[in-house]
Protein backbone atom coordinates (compact mmCIF):
# COMPACT_ATOMS: atom_id res chain seq x y z
CA UNK A 1 0.00 0.00 0.00
CA UNK A 2 1.52 3.46 -1.15
CA UNK A 3 1.07 6.10 1.27
CA UNK A 4 2.09 9.74 2.28
CA UNK A 5 3.15 10.70 5.27
CA UNK A 6 3.14 14.32 6.89
CA UNK A 7 5.02 14.60 9.74
CA UNK A 8 5.64 17.44 12.42
CA UNK A 9 9.41 18.39 12.57
CA UNK A 10 10.50 20.42 14.96
CA UNK A 11 14.27 20.63 17.25
CA UNK A 12 14.17 23.31 19.76
CA UNK A 13 17.76 23.89 19.74
CA UNK A 14 17.99 24.96 15.93
CA UNK A 15 13.95 25.77 15.14
CA UNK A 16 12.38 28.85 15.45
CA UNK A 17 8.93 27.25 14.81
CA UNK A 18 7.52 23.67 13.64
CA UNK A 19 7.57 22.72 9.90
CA UNK A 20 5.82 19.45 8.53
CA UNK A 21 7.95 17.21 6.49
CA UNK A 22 6.57 14.66 3.92
CA UNK A 23 7.60 11.03 3.29
CA UNK A 24 6.10 8.47 0.71
CA UNK A 25 6.42 5.23 1.58
CA UNK A 26 4.85 1.56 0.91
CA UNK A 27 3.49 -0.14 3.99
CA UNK A 28 1.94 -3.95 3.95
CA UNK A 29 -1.36 -4.36 4.75
CA UNK A 30 -0.73 -5.10 8.13
CA UNK A 31 1.67 -2.19 9.40
CA UNK A 32 0.46 0.10 12.62
CA UNK A 33 1.40 3.59 12.35
CA UNK A 34 4.34 2.98 14.27
CA UNK A 35 6.05 0.63 11.77
CA UNK A 36 5.56 3.84 9.54
CA UNK A 37 7.76 6.01 11.92
CA UNK A 38 10.14 3.58 11.93
CA UNK A 39 10.72 2.68 8.23
CA UNK A 40 10.61 6.70 7.79
CA UNK A 41 13.61 6.40 10.30
CA UNK A 42 15.67 3.60 9.50
CA UNK A 43 15.24 4.50 5.66
CA UNK A 44 14.62 8.18 5.00
CA UNK A 45 15.65 9.87 8.53
CA UNK A 46 17.25 9.01 11.11
CA UNK A 47 17.06 12.33 13.03
CA UNK A 48 12.82 11.57 13.29
CA UNK A 49 12.26 11.46 16.94
CA UNK A 50 9.44 9.78 18.68
CA UNK A 51 8.79 7.83 21.71
CA UNK A 52 8.30 3.85 22.02
CA UNK A 53 9.29 1.37 23.88
CA UNK A 54 6.52 -2.04 24.06
CA UNK A 55 5.13 -2.03 20.32
CA UNK A 56 1.97 -3.75 22.29
CA UNK A 57 -0.12 -1.58 24.40
CA UNK A 58 1.13 -1.66 27.52
CA UNK A 59 4.14 1.31 27.75
CA UNK A 60 1.92 3.99 27.32
CA UNK A 61 4.75 5.86 25.49
CA UNK A 62 3.94 6.14 21.90
CA UNK A 63 0.53 8.42 21.77
CA UNK A 64 0.91 10.80 19.06
CA UNK A 65 -1.79 12.31 17.08
CA UNK A 66 -2.54 10.79 13.48
CA UNK A 67 -5.27 12.99 11.39
CA UNK A 68 -5.85 15.06 14.63
CA UNK A 69 -6.60 12.35 17.01
CA UNK A 70 -4.91 11.10 19.72
CA UNK A 71 -4.01 7.32 19.48
CA UNK A 72 -1.49 5.05 20.44
CA UNK A 73 0.67 4.34 17.03
CA UNK A 74 1.65 0.95 18.08
CA UNK A 75 -2.34 -0.11 18.16
CA UNK A 76 -3.54 1.94 15.29
CA UNK A 77 -3.68 0.21 11.90
CA UNK A 78 -2.31 2.49 8.91
CA UNK A 79 -5.22 0.44 6.85
CA UNK A 80 -7.85 0.97 8.90
CA UNK A 81 -6.57 5.34 8.93
CA UNK A 82 -6.13 5.07 5.18
CA UNK A 83 -10.12 3.55 5.06
CA UNK A 84 -11.23 6.76 7.28
CA UNK A 85 -9.25 9.75 5.65
CA UNK A 86 -7.69 8.63 2.58
CA UNK A 87 -3.68 7.99 1.65
CA UNK A 88 -2.68 10.71 3.30
CA UNK A 89 -1.55 10.28 7.10
CA UNK A 90 -0.91 13.87 9.07
CA UNK A 91 1.04 12.74 12.26
CA UNK A 92 1.86 15.30 15.10
CA UNK A 93 2.81 15.37 18.64
CA UNK A 94 0.31 14.79 21.53
CA UNK A 95 0.03 18.68 21.99
CA UNK A 96 1.25 21.37 19.70
CA UNK A 97 2.18 24.08 22.39
CA UNK A 98 5.27 24.67 20.81
CA UNK A 99 6.98 25.45 24.20
CA UNK A 100 5.76 21.79 24.94
CA UNK A 101 7.37 20.13 22.10
CA UNK A 102 10.80 18.67 22.63
CA UNK A 103 11.58 16.98 19.41
CA UNK A 104 9.47 16.57 16.76
CA UNK A 105 6.93 14.20 18.37
CA UNK A 106 8.20 14.07 22.00
CA UNK A 107 6.69 16.45 24.23
CA UNK A 108 7.36 17.19 27.43
CA UNK A 109 4.49 15.42 29.73
CA UNK A 110 5.62 17.23 33.18
CA UNK A 111 1.92 18.80 33.53
CA UNK A 112 0.77 15.57 32.92
CA UNK A 113 2.20 13.56 35.73
CA UNK A 114 2.06 16.42 37.71
CA UNK A 115 -1.53 16.87 38.08
CA UNK A 116 -1.88 12.56 38.59
CA UNK A 117 0.68 13.33 41.49
CA UNK A 118 -2.09 15.44 42.74
CA UNK A 119 -4.79 12.18 43.63
CA UNK A 120 -1.81 10.27 45.60
CA UNK A 121 -1.31 7.90 43.04
CA UNK A 122 -0.74 4.82 45.15
CA UNK A 123 -2.15 3.09 47.51
CA UNK A 124 -2.67 4.18 51.15
CA UNK A 125 -3.18 1.05 53.39
CA UNK A 126 -2.08 0.01 57.06
CA UNK A 127 0.59 -2.38 56.17
CA UNK A 128 1.13 -5.15 58.29
CA UNK A 129 4.59 -5.85 57.94
CA UNK A 130 4.65 -9.61 58.39
CA UNK A 131 1.06 -10.67 57.00
CA UNK A 132 0.06 -14.69 57.90
CA UNK A 133 -1.32 -14.60 53.92
CA UNK A 134 -2.26 -12.31 51.03
CA UNK A 135 -4.95 -9.57 51.57
CA UNK A 136 -7.85 -11.37 49.92
CA UNK A 137 -9.93 -9.16 47.15
CA UNK A 138 -13.35 -11.41 46.26
CA UNK A 139 -13.91 -10.82 42.14
CA UNK A 140 -17.08 -8.61 43.28
CA UNK A 141 -14.85 -6.17 44.39
CA UNK A 142 -12.18 -5.94 42.07
CA UNK A 143 -15.85 -5.54 39.31
CA UNK A 144 -16.14 -2.61 41.20
CA UNK A 145 -12.72 -0.75 39.80
CA UNK A 146 -14.76 -1.33 35.74
CA UNK A 147 -11.48 -1.51 34.00
CA UNK A 148 -9.72 1.87 36.08
CA UNK A 149 -6.40 -0.52 36.50
CA UNK A 150 -6.01 -1.01 32.59
CA UNK A 151 -4.77 2.86 32.37
CA UNK A 152 -1.58 2.99 30.96
CA UNK A 153 -1.00 6.77 31.67
CA UNK A 154 -0.57 6.83 27.56
CA UNK A 155 -2.05 10.60 27.60
CA UNK A 156 -4.27 10.09 25.24
CA UNK A 157 -7.13 11.47 26.77
CA UNK A 158 -5.87 14.34 28.83
CA UNK A 159 -4.25 15.79 25.51
CA UNK A 160 -7.89 15.84 24.27
CA UNK A 161 -9.74 16.49 26.79
CA UNK A 162 -12.02 20.03 25.85
CA UNK A 163 -11.71 20.90 29.68
CA UNK A 164 -8.12 20.81 30.69
CA UNK A 165 -7.49 23.01 27.37
CA UNK A 166 -9.87 26.07 28.86
CA UNK A 167 -8.55 24.84 32.58
CA UNK A 168 -5.31 24.37 33.63
CA UNK A 169 -6.29 23.97 36.58
CA UNK A 170 -8.38 20.09 35.98
CA UNK A 171 -6.89 17.70 36.94
CA UNK A 172 -7.74 15.78 34.14
CA UNK A 173 -9.42 12.63 32.59
CA UNK A 174 -6.62 10.12 33.75
CA UNK A 175 -5.94 11.32 37.16
CA UNK A 176 -9.76 11.40 37.59
CA UNK A 177 -9.89 7.54 36.23
CA UNK A 178 -7.29 6.65 38.39
CA UNK A 179 -8.80 8.37 41.38
CA UNK A 180 -11.95 6.51 41.47
CA UNK A 181 -9.38 3.03 41.27
CA UNK A 182 -7.99 4.20 44.77
CA UNK A 183 -11.31 5.39 45.77
CA UNK A 184 -12.86 1.74 44.49
CA UNK A 185 -10.04 -0.30 45.68
CA UNK A 186 -11.69 -2.13 48.93
CA UNK A 187 -8.02 -1.91 50.24
CA UNK A 188 -7.44 1.82 50.07
CA UNK A 189 -7.66 3.39 53.49
CA UNK A 190 -7.85 7.08 51.87
CA UNK A 191 -11.22 7.28 50.22
CA UNK A 192 -12.73 10.88 51.81
CA UNK A 193 -9.11 12.22 51.72
CA UNK A 194 -8.94 11.65 47.48
CA UNK A 195 -12.95 12.75 47.55
CA UNK A 196 -11.76 16.14 48.98
CA UNK A 197 -9.06 16.15 46.58
CA UNK A 198 -11.58 15.58 43.37
CA UNK A 199 -14.59 17.49 44.94
CA UNK A 200 -12.40 21.01 44.74
CA UNK A 201 -14.32 23.04 42.35
CA UNK A 202 -12.53 24.84 39.24
CA UNK A 203 -9.79 21.77 39.33
CA UNK A 204 -12.01 18.62 40.04
CA UNK A 205 -15.09 16.22 39.35
CA UNK A 206 -17.45 19.18 38.74
CA UNK A 207 -15.23 20.62 36.26
CA UNK A 208 -15.69 18.11 33.44
CA UNK A 209 -17.54 19.67 30.55
CA UNK A 210 -18.84 15.95 29.82
CA UNK A 211 -17.86 16.35 26.09
CA UNK A 212 -16.82 12.52 26.11
CA UNK A 213 -13.29 12.90 24.37
CA UNK A 214 -11.50 10.73 26.77
CA UNK A 215 -13.84 7.44 26.32
CA UNK A 216 -13.05 8.04 22.45
CA UNK A 217 -9.81 8.19 22.45
CA UNK A 218 -8.85 6.09 24.92
CA UNK A 219 -7.02 3.03 23.52
CA UNK A 220 -7.72 0.58 26.47
CA UNK A 221 -10.90 1.44 27.07
CA UNK A 222 -10.84 2.80 30.64
CA UNK A 223 -13.41 5.15 30.05
CA UNK A 224 -12.61 7.95 32.28
CA UNK A 225 -15.84 9.94 31.99
CA UNK A 226 -17.80 7.10 33.77
CA UNK A 227 -15.09 6.89 36.19
CA UNK A 228 -15.98 10.78 36.66
CA UNK A 229 -19.35 9.80 37.12
CA UNK A 230 -18.98 7.73 39.96
CA UNK A 231 -17.32 10.08 41.79
CA UNK A 232 -19.57 12.57 41.41
CA UNK A 233 -21.85 9.81 43.29
CA UNK A 234 -18.92 8.91 45.53
CA UNK A 235 -18.97 12.27 46.91
CA UNK A 236 -22.46 12.90 47.85
CA UNK A 237 -22.34 9.17 49.00
CA UNK A 238 -19.74 9.82 51.66
CA UNK A 239 -20.85 13.16 52.54
CA UNK A 240 -18.32 15.03 51.24
CA UNK A 241 -20.26 17.03 48.74
CA UNK A 242 -19.74 20.86 49.97
CA UNK A 243 -22.75 23.08 49.09
CA UNK A 244 -21.56 24.97 45.72
CA UNK A 245 -23.11 25.63 42.59
CA UNK A 246 -21.79 21.96 41.23
CA UNK A 247 -23.44 19.85 43.78
CA UNK A 248 -26.70 22.16 43.65
CA UNK A 249 -27.02 21.59 40.19
CA UNK A 250 -26.32 18.00 40.23
CA UNK A 251 -29.50 18.10 42.94
CA UNK A 252 -31.32 20.78 41.06
CA UNK A 253 -30.90 17.92 37.99
CA UNK A 254 -33.02 15.07 40.17
CA UNK A 255 -35.03 17.34 41.51
CA UNK A 256 -36.59 18.61 38.22
CA UNK A 257 -36.34 15.61 36.86
CA UNK A 258 -38.47 13.82 39.82
CA UNK A 259 -41.24 17.08 39.66
CA UNK A 260 -41.90 17.17 35.78
CA UNK A 261 -40.35 13.72 34.86
CA UNK A 262 -38.45 16.09 32.22
CA UNK A 263 -35.70 19.12 32.79
CA UNK A 264 -36.98 22.46 33.63
CA UNK A 265 -34.08 24.45 32.03
CA UNK A 266 -35.37 27.90 34.05
CA UNK A 267 -35.64 26.35 37.81
CA UNK A 268 -32.26 24.50 37.41
CA UNK A 269 -30.47 27.45 37.24
CA UNK A 270 -32.46 29.32 39.57
CA UNK A 271 -31.97 25.95 42.14
CA UNK A 272 -28.08 26.09 41.42
CA UNK A 273 -27.10 29.34 41.65
CA UNK A 274 -29.98 31.11 43.89
CA UNK A 275 -30.28 34.98 43.47
CA UNK A 276 -26.65 34.79 41.32
CA UNK A 277 -29.30 33.45 38.62
CA UNK A 278 -30.15 37.62 37.72
CA UNK A 279 -26.71 37.39 35.63
CA UNK A 280 -28.63 35.01 33.93
CA UNK A 281 -31.27 37.38 32.80
CA UNK A 282 -30.56 38.47 29.35
CA UNK A 283 -29.83 34.31 27.93
CA UNK A 284 -32.87 33.41 30.35
CA UNK A 285 -35.50 35.87 28.13
CA UNK A 286 -34.15 35.07 24.76
CA UNK A 287 -34.76 31.18 25.67
CA UNK A 288 -37.96 32.13 27.29
CA UNK A 289 -38.82 34.12 23.91
CA UNK A 290 -37.29 31.20 21.96
CA UNK A 291 -39.57 28.73 24.29
CA UNK A 292 -36.70 26.71 25.32
CA UNK A 293 -37.36 27.15 28.78
CA UNK A 294 -40.74 27.84 30.28
CA UNK A 295 -42.70 29.67 33.25
CA UNK A 296 -42.57 26.88 36.32
CA UNK A 297 -47.00 26.74 36.00
CA UNK A 298 -46.30 25.95 32.10
CA UNK A 299 -43.96 23.13 32.53
CA UNK A 300 -45.39 20.14 31.18
CA UNK A 301 -45.09 16.83 33.40
CA UNK A 302 -43.51 13.51 31.03
CA UNK A 303 -45.52 10.27 30.72
CA UNK A 304 -45.14 7.93 33.21
CA UNK A 305 -44.38 10.71 35.60
CA UNK A 306 -45.14 8.27 38.95
CA UNK A 307 -43.29 5.64 37.42
CA UNK A 308 -40.05 7.90 36.80
CA UNK A 309 -40.56 8.93 40.49
CA UNK A 310 -40.30 5.56 42.05
CA UNK A 311 -37.28 4.71 39.63
CA UNK A 312 -35.56 7.69 41.33
CA UNK A 313 -36.32 6.88 44.83
CA UNK A 314 -35.08 3.38 43.90
CA UNK A 315 -32.11 4.53 42.95
CA UNK A 316 -31.08 8.00 44.73
CA UNK A 317 -28.67 7.39 47.81
CA UNK A 318 -28.54 10.70 48.23
CA UNK A 319 -31.37 13.08 50.69
CA UNK A 320 -32.10 15.97 49.06
CA UNK A 321 -32.11 19.47 50.83
CA UNK A 322 -34.52 21.55 50.52
S1 LIG B 1 5.06 1.27 22.23
FE1 LIG B 1 4.25 0.76 24.19
S2 LIG B 1 2.17 1.38 24.06
FE2 LIG B 1 2.95 1.70 22.07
Amino acid sequence: MKIRVKVLRFNKEVDSKPYYKTYELEVDESAVVLDVLDKIKWKFDGSLTYRRSCRHGICGSCGIKVNKKNVLACKTRVKDMVEKFGPTLLIEPLSLKVPQIIKDLVIDKRDFWEDEKRIKPYLIAAIDEHPKMEHLVTPKEVEKLEEAENCIACGCCYYECESKSENRDFIGPMALAKAYKFVADVRDRAKKERLEIVDELGSGVWDCVKCQACIEVCPKDVDPFTKITHLHNEIFEEGVAKKNVATKHAEGFVHSIKKHGILDEGMLVLYSEGVNVVRHMPEAIAMFKKGKIKLPWQMPKSEGLEEIQKLIEISQTHELKG
